[in-house]
């Protein structure tokens, strides 16, 4: 695959997305600078590596809500997978399974809760946006529960959201918004169907 850091990983993801949604991803609000802010931030964050303290397999192994899962390392709530990805969530939760770590789904997933939840096998949490309906929310949490996801996350920082650089134009907008769409009618369809019990 030739590539061993993760700015590699993003040039090959690059290659295979169209322009409108490698920017989608990659890009953030106004002058951008919380991602520069983000990424310096982790920059600054050194590993010490211990060194003459013996040999063997480092445990990185950690506990959290009931589950173990094999390192601190959790996949952050991110929206529309399916436009990436014909398996959209589903995948995303197959890797999860597959590293032994926690999946957060987002509320704006292109694929169902219990679709996820399944596919990880138990190792999703999902990811709310605080709705001013309160029975939209209790939907969610009810499907969340009965799926068998162990957390939510809830996400308070987006009352508003900030202007993206438009840069890729009118498509990606159209894009996002009928993908939107599509993932609120998937969810509320199977809202009905849960409620209805069919
Ligand atoms: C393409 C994209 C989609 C995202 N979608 C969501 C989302 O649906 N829900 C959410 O809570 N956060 C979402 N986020 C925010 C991420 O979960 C994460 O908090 C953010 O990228 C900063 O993380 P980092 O600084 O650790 O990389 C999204 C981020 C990106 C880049």
């Amino acid at each position: 695959m030739g590539w061993i850091g993760l700015r590699d990983l993003e040039a090959e993801a690059t290659k295979l997305l169209t322009p409108t949604i490698a920017d989608y991803i990659a890009g953030g609000s106004d002058d951008e600078v919380t991602v520069k802010e983000n990424e310096a931030a982790y920059s600054r964050i050194s590993l010490v590596p211990r060194v003459l303290c013996g040999a063997g397999d480092p445990d990185l192994t950690i506990d959290l809500f009931g589950q173990r899962i094999s390192m601190p390392v959790l996949i952050a709530p991110t929206a529309f997978h399916r436009l990436v990805h014909d398996q959209g969530e589903t995948a995303t939760a197959r890797a999860a399974l597959a590293t032994d770590t926690i999946m957060i789904m987002s509320m704006a997933s292109t694929e169902t809760i219990e679709k996820v939840a399944a596919a990880s096998e138990g190792r999703t949490w999902l990811q709310l946006y605080l709705q001013p309906d309160l029975s939209v929310m209790e939907s969610f949490v009810r499907r969340a529960e009965d799926s068998g996801c162990k957390a939510l996350v809830i996400t308070v920082d987006s009352p508003v959201f900030g202007s993206v650089n438009v840069m890729f134009a009118m498509d990606s907008l159209i894009c996002l918004l009928v993908s939107f769409v599509r993932t609120f009618a998937c969810h509320q369809m199977e809202n009905r169907r849960v409620e209805s019990g069919v």
